[in-house]
């Protein structure tokens, strides 16, 4: 169980590789799934989102398995109506944009609300023989969704209400922080190994912004999840996060690829394991190419306290044929 070994500090037999988005449309066993199923509907079905999940440790050969669901999935258990479009992501019926919004918000129930997960993570004990991630979406991602009412680029409306109603938005972070808290519990009480915490459009946000108005409701689902199993904590264009992210309570911190590893290790110490972080567009180039970046990236840890991945999700134009080749050349890799 070398993806184990590695998350809590000890030396692996080579340094452990699994993929962001490793399930999905890059995988043709699962677009092929999804020609007869949406989205919703894998996540929802145990015996798919099982299948989906297993997919690319098949195929791919990866130290780890990330169950197949979706950040916005358990929101249905606040009474939130949820919807994936294609080539859009999660949209939202009607949006949380007041004090008045916040009493719609029902209590989680993971029992009642999400059997299928839970249920799909026991299916996949069964069935796995390297260790499953189990993941939440963190506050201000799942907050920027919730407010936003959909995608978007620059989350204005999400941080507006920050901003107006503060107050407000504290109710909002701490009702998603109990959520996901209970969420989390649930899937390590079901079996999963080890669990991240997605909050991949906290970038958006400066330093002072982050401590202020996010960090407590991550401090508290990651602090709450201590001598659990081991946590990552990861974000998108975060460079200027990363301590703060990293204190929140973590035993892994994921880093995109905007940020070389040695620097991060630099700045955060040796105390984390740092997870990451080849950029996804360089999976989508020649062999050549790919494997003179990989090799940069293991180069600057020197195979120690290193997670291999990408620095955010694989691409759906991608190769799974890249995505294999390179899970054989890091497990070759030796410093
Ligand atoms: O293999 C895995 O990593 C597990 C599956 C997984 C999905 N979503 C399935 C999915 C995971 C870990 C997620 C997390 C997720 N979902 C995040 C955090 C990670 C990240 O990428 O930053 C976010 C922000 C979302 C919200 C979301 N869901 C987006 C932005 C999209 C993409 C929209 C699109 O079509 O390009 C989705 C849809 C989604 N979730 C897909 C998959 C495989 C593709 C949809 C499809 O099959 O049509």
């Amino acid at each position: 169980m070398r993806f184990l070994t590695a998350c809590r500090g000890e030396a692996p037999d080579v340094v452990p590789i699994w993929f962001m988005r490793q399930a999905g449309r890059s995988l043709p066993e699962y677009r092929k799934l999804r020609e007869d199923h949406d989205i919703l509907t894998l996540c929802r079905t145990p015996d798919l989102a099982t299948e989906v999940t297993l997919q690319p440790v098949r195929r791919l050969g990866v130290d780890a398995a990330i169950l197949f669901s979706d950040i916005v999935v358990p929101l249905v258990g606040l009474g939130i109506e949820v919807e994936i479009k294609p080539k859009v992501g999660p949209v939202i019926a009607e949006p949380i944009r007041s004090v008045g919004d916040l009493e719609r918000l029902a209590t989680f129930e993971p029992e009642a609300d999400v059997p299928f997960v839970l249920e799909t993570i026991r299916l996949l004990k069964g069935e796995l023989d390297v260790p499953l991630i189990g993941f939440a979406g963190a506050p201000f991602t799942l907050a920027s969704y919730l407010v936003e009412g959909g995608p978007s680029k620059d989350h204005r409306v999400a941080k507006s209400f920050m901003y107006a109603e503060p107050e407000a938005w504290q109710k909002l972070m701490d009702r998603l922080a109990e959520m996901t808290l209970v969420y989390l519990r649930a899937q390590i009480d079901a079996g999963v190994d080890a669990i991240q915490l997605f909050d991949s459009w906290a970038g958006h946000l400066s330093p002072v912004d982050y401590e202020r108005y996010v960090l407590p409701a991550s401090e508290a689902i990651l602090r709450g999840l201590d001598g659990t199993v081991p946590r990552i904590h990861f974000g998108v264009g975060t460079a200027q996060l990363l301590e703060l992210m990293a204190g929140a309570g973590t035993d892994v911190m994921g880093i995109d690829w905007r940020v070389p590893l040695d620097a991060a290790r630099t700045r955060l110490g040796d105390d984390v394991v740092l997870q990451g972080n080849l950029d996804p567009v360089a999976c989508l180039a020649s062999w050549d190419v790919i494997e003179e970046k990989a090799d940069d990236v293991l180069k600057r840890l020197g195979g120690t306290r290193h997670i291999f991945n990408l620095g955010h999700g694989v691409l759906p134009e991608t190769d799974p044929d890249n995505l294999k080749r390179l899970v054989e050349y890091v497990h070759e890799w030796t410093p």
